[in-house]
C-alpha cells in the first residue's frame, strides 16, 4: 500500500502544556510529538464516532466541582433529574472541604449520553468532567 502523504500544520499551545506534552511524550517513549500528537487525535476521533453513535451504550460521567461555587450543586441536581431515564446510578464523593467527585453510571443512545454529559460537564463550576461511553456487551462474544 502506498504510504499516505503527510501535510504539516502549525498549533499554538501555551508554554506550560508543551512542557507538559514534552514531559508526556517523553514518559511514554513515542519517537516524536508529531506521532504522539496523531496518536491523540485519532484516540479523540474514535470516541467522536463512538458518541455520535445510534446505538444503544452504557458509560459513566465523572464530574469534580467545588460545591461551595454558586448554583453548581443545584444545576447538576436539576439536570440529573431531568434525566431520570438516562442515569441507573450515582454515586458522590467529598474529596475534601471544597471538592466533590461525583460518578454517573448512564444508560442511553450514545449521541444522547454524549449530549447529557457535555450539558453536565459544561454546567457553571464543573471544573473537570469526562464521558466514558462503553458497550453493553449484548453484540459482543464472551
Ligand atoms: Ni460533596
Amino acid at each position: 500500500m502506498e504510504k499516505e502523504p503527510v501535510a504539516r500544520i502549525s498549533v499554538s499551545l501555551n508554554r506550560t502544556l508543551l512542557r507538559k506534552l514534552d514531559r508526556m511524550v517523553r514518559e511514554k517513549g513515542y519517537d516524536n510529538r508529531s506521532l504522539a500528537i496523531s496518536g491523540m487525535i485519532a484516540n479523540t476521533l474514535v470516541e467522536h464516532q463512538q458518541e455520535l453513535a445510534d446505538v444503544e451504550a452504557a458509560g459513566t460521567v465523572t464530574l469534580v466541582y467545588d460545591h461551595h461555587k454558586p448554583h453548581v450543586q443545584e444545576t447538576l441536581t436539576e439536570l440529573q433529574h431531568d434525566h431520570l431515564q438516562t442515569i441507573v446510578s450515582t454515586l458522590h464523593v467529598h474529596l475534601d472541604h471544597h471538592n466533590c467527585l461525583e460518578v454517573l453510571v448512564v444508560r442511553g443512545k450514545a449521541s444522547a449520553l454524549n449530549a447529557f454529559a457535555n450539558r453536565l460537564i459544561g454546567a457553571k463550576g464543573v471544573k473537570h468532567g469526562r464521558l466514558s461511553i462503553t458497550t453493553t456487551g449484548k453484540d459482543l462474544p464472551a
